[in-house]
């Protein structure tokens, strides 16, 4: 695939939001990334064309099979005018993990790279550079074949789309509320929930209007077989400090294996701070809890970012976290993450890549 990437000019561009409080991926930019996949020719004809609807036939497998699978990355502006990427070699590998499992021929890591930098240096007006903002890219690949017969299909579409966002949580470091289900599940082992892949969002939805209209911001999902352990949040993986201790949900095959989960990780190795990959079980949590060995509970996504949690129920049982507020550890990982995605802190571990 060493392709050329072609470019189409807009005949209109936007008018881009300035420093408004963004929200999170309500607009996007003037541009978008394409290719198509055949059998014959596999993936081909890359082109950044100007952003706008796509024309699919209404028996396209996207639409009736789901056959899909998404990244999530951002862009962000440095005080010294470069842009830079989070670690876009974890998304890309992680990418065609979940192509494997969908049954979606595979892409070749580096083009999409080189794909999503051309794209990014062409919107570049876009990124917003106020703190906690900056420029989400949506890569995703859908199955385009027109056929009803439950198969792969032969034919697929990848786009790339950007959007400038804020916090995806209404203030990104005020914690959030999160509430235990203990009906639905969102996956299973030996099923998609590894894959980003866009079925197990639709299965969390549910019990995401459920949870909000409990006055909740996320879901805390338990693991669907037994309804006894930990997994992660609607769109985050998840964190306890248990004294001076860290626990996680250990990657199981039902969980997403997140590129902000596993920096967290390695930070916290770095720092000396012991980090449990475990079965969590949702009773031994709550009793740690009781006898006030919950510290701190914190979630962490590309959208995410690192989300302090004060807020936690399951059943008749309600644990306020560090009193409502945010931890020392969550707020010294938000500080240091953000701080090497937006070139404050020198990266000394080699996860940016400019653009
Ligand atoms: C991300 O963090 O990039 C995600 O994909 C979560 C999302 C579903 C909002």
């Amino acid at each position: 695939m060493g392709q050329s990437i072609t470019f189409k000019k807009a005949d209109h561009l936007k008018e881009k939001p300035g420093s408004a409080k963004l929200g999170f991926g309500k607009l996007f930019t003037d541009y978008m990334f394409e290719m198509d996949y055949s059998t014959e020719k596999g993936w081909h004809d890359a082109r950044i064309v100007p952003y706008g609807p796509i024309k699919l036939d209404p028996a396209a497998t996207i639409f009736h099979y789901g056959q899909e699978v998404f990244e999530g990355l951002k862009a962000y502006r440095t005080e010294d005018k470069r842009v830079l990427l989070f670690r876009p070699d974890k998304n890309m590998a992680r990418m065609n993990q979940s192509c494997d499992r969908l049954n979606i021929p595979k892409i070749d890591e580096k083009f999409v790279i080189k794909a999503i930098k051309k794209l990014v240096a062409i919107e570049e007006a876009w990124i917003p550079s106020e703190p906690g903002q900056s420029l989400y890219i949506r890569p995703f690949i859908i199955g385009t074949d027109a056929a009803l017969g439950v198969h792969p299909s032969a034919t697929y579409k990848l786009l790339i789309i950007l959007s400038p966002v804020g916090a995806y949580f209404g203030n990104s470091m005020s914690p959030v509320k999160i509430y235990v289900e203990d009906e639905f599940v969102r996956a299973v082992k030996g099923g998609v929930g590894y894959a980003k892949t866009a079925g197990n969002y639709a299965a969390s939805l549910k019990a995401q209007t459920k949870s909000e209209e409990l006055g909740f911001d996320q879901v805390l999902w338990l693991d669907g077989v037994e309804h006894k352990y930990i997994e992660e949040v609607g769109s985050m993986n998840i964190f306890f400090k248990i004294d001076d201790e860290v626990w996680t949900p250990a990657l199981n095959g039902s969980i997403l294996p997140g590129v902000t989960r596993a920096s967290v990780i390695e930070l916290l190795k770095k720092w000396g701070i012991k980090v449990k990959e475990k079965k969590v079980s949702v009773n031994k949590l709550f009793k740690k809890a009781e006898k006030q060995k919950l510290k701190e509970v914190f979630g962490t996504g590309t959208a995410a970012v690192i989300s302090p949690v004060g807020f936690l129920k399951w059943e008749d049982h309600v644990i306020k976290v560090a009193n409502g507020k945010t931890g020392k550890l969550s707020q010294k990982l938000y500080d240091t993450i953000t701080g090497i995605q937006s070139g404050k802190i020198e990266d000394k571990l080699g996860w940016t890549q400019e653009v």
